[in-house]
């Protein structure tokens, strides 16, 4: 008995993967590499001192997955594999459809043909578009997304929504992540960003080791504290558990469920330089610039229904999301790339 995780050598694929190793789960990793490399792997087997299986292959690919699922007996599948630039997705929407959508449709399919009905999926926020209020709950209003990327998180929910009438007995979970941020307090495994990072806290770890020289502040006029915009950073080992609260309180006998994997804490970008300073005792050089298209002012979540569903909760504060965002910056200055 196994369990099938789709992107799996990525940022939060391989923090999960190890969680379910450390809990005694046999692990089936498929992954294209196309944004991830193998070291994160052998340094999950590293921490683990247990492996994964492996395959390094695209989800689009039937032949592959029929393989997988003929040879091992999946229980359960948790699906990262997708692509989650949005400024890319915004260049080349046809990819982020491809990947994301068609992607999940293929996996879908091959599932239901091999008799593998529980599905936890990756989605996030950005299903919530502009929010009307804060914080979100999962009853909040979904659509008016800005990008190819967050319209392609809210396509694969509808897909699957509609999939779970036609098979009811089909257990799907979406889980939408907040900003997931931080590193496995090793410092072994972390986010590994391809070039230039877009997002809030690669950027500022790249400032602080001084591969980059200065931060821009998307605005500061926002309708905020300090102007600056909102967000609610969770921990990715957080994240991690709440995967395994998931599968751990699966519906039985087949449902849809959306569920928000956030803190229910909003913290705006001037205090994530403050806290990213005091853990790395440095200055962080940055300067306001104009707002990014697209961002909205505020996006926190309400968190109570994972509690009650899925009995989790997010334990790690922003301090610690910090201390181990810096320590796996400082310890891997190139990331997985010797
Ligand atoms: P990531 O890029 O680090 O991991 C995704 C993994 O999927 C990578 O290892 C990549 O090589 C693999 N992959 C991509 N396309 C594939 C394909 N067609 N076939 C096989 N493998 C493929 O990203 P992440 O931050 O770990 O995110 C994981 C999931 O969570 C994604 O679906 C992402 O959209 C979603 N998500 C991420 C965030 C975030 O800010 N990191 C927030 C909300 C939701
Ligand atoms: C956070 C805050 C920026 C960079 C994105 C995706 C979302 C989800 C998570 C996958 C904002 C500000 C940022 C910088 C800045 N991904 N900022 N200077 O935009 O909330 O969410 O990642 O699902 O879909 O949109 O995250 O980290 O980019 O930005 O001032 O160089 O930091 O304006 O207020 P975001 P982020």
């Amino acid at each position: 008995m196994a369990i099938l995780v789709t992107g799996g050598a990525g940022y939060i694929g391989s923090h999960t993967v190890l969680a379910l190793l450390e809990r005694d789960e046999d692990v089936v990793i498929i992954d294209n590499l196309s944004n991830a490399s193998q070291e994160s792997l052998t340094r999950v087997t590293e921490l683990a001192g247990k492996a994964p299986a492996v395959y390094i292959a695209d989800i689009l690919d039937r032949e592959a997955l029929k393989s997988i699922f003929a040879r091992h007996t999946i229980t359960d599948v948790i699906h990262f594999a997708g692509l989650k630039s949005v400024s890319e997705s915004i260049k080349n929407p046809l990819a982020y459809y491809e990947n994301n959508v068609v992607g999940t449709m293929v996996l879908l399919n091959e599932m239901a043909l091999a008799g593998v009905n529980s599905l936890i999926f990756s989605s996030s926020a950005t299903v919530y578009g502009h929010p009307d209020k804060v914080p979100l709950s999962e009853q909040s209003r979904t659509g008016g997304t800005t990008n190819p990327y967050g319209t392609s998180k809210l396509m694969v929910e509808q897909i699957l929504a509609d999939f779970s009438v036609a098979h009811p007995d089909f257990t799907i979970t979406c889980l939408r992540y907040f900003n997931p941020v931080g590193a496995h307090p090793s410092g072994r495994l972390g986010e590994d960003p391809n070039g230039i990072p877009n997002n809030l806290v690669p950027y500022i770890s790249q400032v602080a080791i001084g591969k980059l020289e200065c931060l821009t502040v998307f605005g500061n006029d926002y309708p905020t504290p300090d102007g600056t915009g909102i967000r609610d950073y969770i921990h990715v080992m957080d994240l991690a558990s709440g995967h395994l609260a998931a599968l751990d309180h699966k519906a039985e006998g087949g449902a849809f469920k959306a569920i928000n994997l956030g803190t229910g804490v909003g913290y705006s970008v001037i205090d994530l330089i403050k806290a990213f300073e005091k853990a790395a005792q440095t200055t962080i050089n940055y300067r306001i610039v104009g707002r990014r298209s697209g961002d909205v002012a505020e996006c926190w979540s309400d968190s109570s229904l994972a509690r009650q569903q899925l009995g989790w909760q997010a334990i790690r504060n922003l301090d610690e999301m910090m201390r181990d965002a810096w320590n796996w910056q400082k310890n891997n200055p190139t990331g997985y790339r010797a």
